[in-house]
Order: C-alpha cells, then structure tokens, then sequence
C-alpha cells in the first residue's frame, strides 16, 4: 500500500495557518475529496494549527508548530504538534462553547470533531499538545470520473 508522508514545521505566525491549510487542501485534491469534503478538512486544519498558535504559544511568533501529513487511498491522517503551554483539562477544553478566551467563541475542536471521521488530543501542562484527526476517503464511484 503507497503510504505519501509530510511534514511541515513553521513559525508560529499567524499567516502559516494558510500555508498548512494549502497543502491539505493540495493533499485532498489528489484525493478527488469532494469539494464540501475539502472545505471541511482545510477548516479543521486551520482551527488546530491557529490553537497551536494563539493558545499553545499565546501569539508569540519565535516557536514551531509541526503538521504530518499522512496519506493512503483511503484515509488522510493529519497530525498538529506544538511545544506551547498544553491543557490542563482536555475533556473540557473540547467542550462547545469552551474557551479561555473571551473573545472566542469555542468552536475549534466541535468543528474538528464534525468535520473530521477520528480527533484524538493529548495534551501535557507546559510541555505541549498534539491533535490528531483522521478523513477517511469514500471510494469514488466509476461514474464520478
Ligand atoms: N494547542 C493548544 N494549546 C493550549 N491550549 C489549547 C490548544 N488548543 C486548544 N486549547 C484550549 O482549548 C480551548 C478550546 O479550543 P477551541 O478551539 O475549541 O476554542 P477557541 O480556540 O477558544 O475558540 P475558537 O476556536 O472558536 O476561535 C481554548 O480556548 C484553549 O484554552
Ligand atoms: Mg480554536
């Protein structure tokens, strides 16, 4: 089975949440992802690598977010790491309308548990979070091509 690895370790600027949202987009069109498919995975990339970023390192701009990318003709693993402060409480972070941000509304991990088929967090207080998301790809019927 071809197995297609990346990955990608940046800044943690705010305009590298679209250079990683590119190249899932990039890796989901290969796939031929439906285009409300596509839409979706680049939305739940772009919510875990921003937490990386404004939550995991707080906005600061000298740190490294990593995304791997793994791909197979039937699923695109999609794994987002920072070294940042972590989450004491996991279970109530991914909670709806859960933030330690008041201006926020919440959102991030309900979009990447609906928009995504796996969502695994595991988190450590200061030493980092890793979030794991799993799409798996529908075989194309014959006619679709
Ligand atoms: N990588 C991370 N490092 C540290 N804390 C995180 C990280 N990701 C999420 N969190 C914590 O989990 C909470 C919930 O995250 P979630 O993405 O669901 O909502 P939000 O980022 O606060 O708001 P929204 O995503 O709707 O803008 C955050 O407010 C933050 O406290
Ligand atoms: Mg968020």
């Amino acid at each position: 089975m071809k197995v297609n690895k990346l990955q990608l370790t940046f800044s943690s600027l705010p305009e590298n949440v679209t250079i990683a949202r590119m190249v899932a987009s990039a890796l989901g069109a290969q796939l031929d992802l439906p285009i409300n498919e596509l839409e979706e995975l680049k939305v739940a990339v772009s919510e875990a690598v921003s937490n990386a970023i404004m939550h995991g390192y707080a906005n600061k701009p000298n740190y490294f977010v990593t995304v791997d990318f793994e791909v197979t003709a039937s699923k695109i693993k999609i794994q987002v790491s920072d070294q940042g402060c972590g989450i004491p409480d996991i279970k109530q972070a991914m909670q709806a309308s859960f933030s330690t941000d008041p201006e926020r509304m919440g959102l991030g991990f309900i979009f990447m548990q609906s928009f995504m088929d796996e969502l695994r967090v595991e988190s450590e207080v200061n030493k980092g979070t890793k979030v794991t998301m799993v799409k798996n790809i529908n075989p194309q019927s014959p006619s679709s091509h």
